[in-house]
């Protein structure tokens, strides 16, 4: 990376950008709310969205949280004219340092089935695949 990023918190100040990063690196699906999504990860201090900030843009993202037992990240999206750069690595550690300073110790995400190009990336950077699957279940409209 040409441009050391100044890794730090979301601010309201960022949203839109967070919302348009998160379009442009596909991680924005049409039954999430965005706007809902950051909101509720930062409503309390177990979960908050990191940003990359590079000459004053929002060039990266994660979300990251714990649920009382894992840590977990969501969002994780850097933009796609930066893509290969160093700022997915940055990210995921930064989301690691923020658990370890919680006391968290394993760290867990999502990735679908078919998604073997990001799934080589999360192996790339230690993760392994425990291959097990994810159940879900709306629970409240
Ligand atoms: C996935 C994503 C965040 C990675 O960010 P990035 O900035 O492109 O990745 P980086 O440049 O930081 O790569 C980190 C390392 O992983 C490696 N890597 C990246 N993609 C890889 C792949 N498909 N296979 C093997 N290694 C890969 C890089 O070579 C690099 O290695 P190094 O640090 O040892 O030199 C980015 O490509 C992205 O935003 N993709 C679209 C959104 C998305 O799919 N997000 C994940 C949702 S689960």
């Amino acid at each position: 990376m040409n441009l050391t990023p100044l890794i730090r918190e979301i601010t309201d100040a960022d949203i839109d950008a967070v919302v348009a990063l998160w379009h442009a690196a596909g991680v924005a699906k049409p039954w999430n709310d965005p706007l809902r999504d950051i909101a509720f990860a930062r409503r309390e201090a177990h979960s908050t969205v990191l940003v990359a900030e590079i000459e004053g843009r929002v060039a990266a993202s994660v979300m990251v949280g714990e649920d009382g037992h894992r840590g977990w990240v969501y969002y994780v999206a850097a933009d796609p004219t930066m893509q290969g750069g160093g700022l997915g690595r940055a990210m995921m550690a930064a989301a690691e340092s923020w658990l370890v300073g919680r006391g968290v110790w394993k760290l867990q995400l999502l990735v679908r089935g078919d998604n073997d190009k990001v799934k080589r990336f999360y192996e790339h950077l230690g993760y392994a695949d425990t291959k097990s699957s994810c159940f879900q279940k709306v629970i409240a409209p």
